[in-house]
C-alpha cells in the first residue's frame, strides 16, 4: 500500500484493477513459460514410449523375416512402418555389417545412423529420433536395426497447441483484464458515488444525497453517510442562522460602537471646550486671587499695624485698670489696718491655687483683679467697725455681711475683661448654700470665686484680726478640710492644702503681684 500510496493511486479502483491483473499476469505467464515446457517433456516421453514399442515390433517382425528369409514379409512389415509413421530412415545390417535392407539409405548415412547415445533428443525443427535393437534368433543374432523417426510433425503439432494455449491465455488474460475493470467498477460504484456526493457536501452541496441501492456494507455506509448528511444538514442550517444572527447582532454593535465612538468624540470635544473654558476661568480665577491675595496681605498688614495700636491702647488701658484697682486696693487697705496686705496676699494665694488647678491663664488674670479688691464693698463701712477690738454686734455683722453686694454695686459699671464684679459678690458664697449674700449652691457658683473663698477663710485665719489674734495656719487648713466638699469646692481645697504641704507656700513671704 506504501507503493501505491508512493505512486499516488488513491484511487480503490485502480489499486484493485492493478492487483488482480498483476495476479491474472501471473498466473498467465506461469501458463505460457512452464505448462508448454512441461507439455513438451511429456510428448517427448510419450513419443519415446511409442517408438521404444515401434522398435521391438519391428524388430520382432524382422526377427522372423530374416529368420524365414521371405523378403516380402520384410517388405511389408518397411512398408506399414512408413505408412503409419514418420519415419526418417531404416537401416538393417547384418552382423557383418553389411547392409541387409534400408529405407533412405543416403539420409541415413548422411545422419551417421548408427550413432546412438540413447538421450531423448530435444523438439528443434530437422531433429531425429535415433534407435537401434538387436536383432536375434533365438540366441542367434541376425544383424542389427537402425531407426530414426523425424520430429518434425509431432513439433508442428506441439507448436500449433503451444500456439493455441497462448491465444486462449492471452484471450483469457484480456477478459480477466476486462472482467476485474467491469468488476471493480462496479464493486467500488457504490464508493465512488458515496465518495462524489462527500466531495458536493463539502463543497457546501447538503441537498445531495448517496443513491443507496444495496444492503452490503457499501449500502450501509451511504445510509449512515445520508444520516450524518441530514444530521449535518440540520446543522449546517442552525450555523447558518446563528451566524446570520451574530451577524445582524455584530452589524447591530458595530453600529452601537460607531454611534458611541460618535457621542464619546462629541462629550470629547465639549469636553475639551469645557476645559478651554475652565482653565480660562482658573487662570482669570487664579489672577483675580492673586489680586485678592496681595489686596488681603495688604489688609493684613493694615490689620496688624491695626491690631498693634489697639494693643498698645489696650495695654494702656490695661495699665489704667490696674492702676485703678490698686488705687482702691489701697484706699481700703489704708482705711483698715487690720486687714492690711489682706487682700494683696489672698490675691497671691488664690492665684497660685488656680495654677497648681491648672485653670487657663485668662481666668487667673480675673481671679488676681478680683482678688485684690475683693473686699473692697468694706469702704462703705464704717472705719469703727472695721477696726473694732472686740466682737461684732448682730446689726454690725449684717453690716459687715453687706461687704460682697457693696463691692458689686462698685465694680459693676466697670468693664472688666472678666467678671470681677460677680467674684466679689460670691467670695463669702458657700457650696452647701450656707454662705452669703445669695446663699448659691454648688456651680452656680463661679470657680474663681470659689478659689477666692478658700484663699480668703485661710488667710483670714492665718492673720490677726482686731477682735482676735492669729488662728495659725494649721488651725486654717484644718477648716477647709472639715469644710472639703460640703462648703469648699474639694479641687481647691486639695490644690490648697497640697501647695502648703508639698510645696512650702508661706503666706508672708509672697511677693506682692502689685509692687
Ligand atoms: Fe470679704
Ligand atoms: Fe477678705
Amino acid at each position: 500500500m506504501g507503493l501505491l500510496s508512493k505512486f499516488r493511486i488513491h484511487r480503490i479502483r485502480t489499486r484493485i484493477f492493478l492487483l488482480v491483473t498483476t495476479l491474472v499476469a501471473l498466473i498467465f505467464t506461469i501458463f505460457v513459460f512452464y505448462f508448454p515446457k512441461r507439455l513438451e517433456s511429456q510428448v517427448l516421453k510419450a513419443l519415446s514410449a511409442r517408438y521404444m514399442s515401434l522398435l521391438d515390433m519391428t524388430a520382432y517382425s524382422l526377427d522372423r523375416a530374416l529368420a524365414s528369409g521371405d523378403r516380402k514379409d520384410l517388405e511389408d512389415t518397411i512398408r506399414r512402418l512408413r505408412e503409419k509413421n514418420a519415419l526418417a530412415y531404416l537401416v538393417v545390417l547384418d552382423d557383418s555389417g553389411k547392409v541387409v535392407t534400408a529405407y533412405n539409405r543416403a539420409e541415413a548415412e548422411a545422419r551417421d545412423f548408427q550413432r546412438v547415445d540413447g538421450d531423448a533428443p530435444a523438439f528443434r525443427p530437422g531433429m531425429l529420433f535415433r534407435m537401434a535393437s538387436p536383432l536375434l534368433s533365438g540366441d542367434r543374432s541376425l544383424g542389427r536395426l537402425f531407426l530414426g523417426f523425424s520430429l518434425d510433425e509431432p513439433f508442428r503439432d506441439l507448436r500449433s497447441h503451444q500456439k493455441t494455449v497462448a491465444l486462449v491465455s492471452l484471450a483469457i488474460l484480456a477478459g480477466g483484464i476486462l472482467l476485474v475493470f467491469v468488476l471493480s467498477g462496479f464493486i467500488t460504484h457504490p464508493l465512488t458515488a458515496v465518495t462524489r456526493t462527500a466531495e458536493r457536501i463539502a463543497r457546501g452541496d447538503f441537498k445531495v444525497r448517496a443513491k443507496v441501492g444495496s444492503a452490503d456494507e457499501v449500502g450501509k455506509l451511504a445510509r449512515s453517510f445520508n444520516t450524518m448528511v441530514d444530521s449535518l444538514q440540520v446543522a449546517n442550517r442552525q450555523l447558518e442562522d446563528f451566524n446570520k444572527e451574530l451577524e445582524r447582532k455584530v452589524e447591530a454593535r458595530a453600529k452601537d460602537l460607531e454611534k458611541e465612538v460618535g457621542e464619546r468624540r462629541r462629550a470629547e470635544r465639549e469636553l475639551r471646550v469645557v476645559k478651554e473654558e475652565l482653565e480660562n476661568q482658573v487662570s482669570q480665577r487664579t489672577d483675580q486671587l492673586a489680586r485678592a491675595n496681595e489686596d488681603l496681605k495688604s489688609k493684613v498688614l493694615d490689620t496688624r499695624r491695626a491690631e498693634d495700636q489697639l494693643q498698645n491702647t489696650f495695654d494702656k488701658l490695661q495699665k489704667a485698670l490696674e492702676g485703678t484697682v490698686k488705687a482702691m486696693s489701697l484706699t481700703i487697705e489704708m482705711r483698715d489696718l487690720y486687714t492690711a496686705g489682706h487682700q494683696r496676699r489672698v490675691m497671691n494665694l488664690a492665684v497660685a491655687i488656680a495654677k497648681e488647678m491648672n485653670i487657663p491663664q485668662d481666668k487667673i488674670e480675673g481671679i488676681r483683679m478680683a482678688g485684690v479688691i475683693h473686699d473692697i464693698g468694706k469702704i462703705a463701712m464704717p472705719a469703727e467697725i472695721l477696726s473694732k477690738p472686740t466682737r461684732l454686734s448682730r446689726n454690725e455683722f449684717q453690716l459687715v455681711k453687706d461687704h460682697p453686694r457693696v463691692g458689686y454695686d462698685i465694680l459693676k459699671s466697670i468693664e472688666f475683661p472678666w467678671p470681677v464684679a460677680h467674684i466679689v459678690l460670691q467670695h463669702h458664697e458657700r457650696i452647701d448654700g450656707s454662705g452669703y449674700p445669695d446663699g448659691l449652691v454648688g456651680d452656680a457658683i463661679l470657680i474663681e470665686a470659689r478659689i477666692l473663698a478658700v484663699a480668703d477663710l485661710v488667710e483670714a485665719m492665718s492673720s490677726h484680726r482686731p477682735y482676735r489674734p492669729s488662728v495659725g495656719l494649721e488651725k486654717a487648713l484644718e477648716e477647709i478640710r472639715r469644710g472639703r466638699g460640703i462648703q469648699f469646692d474639694a479641687r481647691v481645697v486639695d490644690a490648697c492644702i497640697k501647695l502648703f504641704r508639698e510645696k512650702r507656700y508661706q503666706l508672708e513671704t509672697e511677693v506682692n503681684g502689685w509692687s
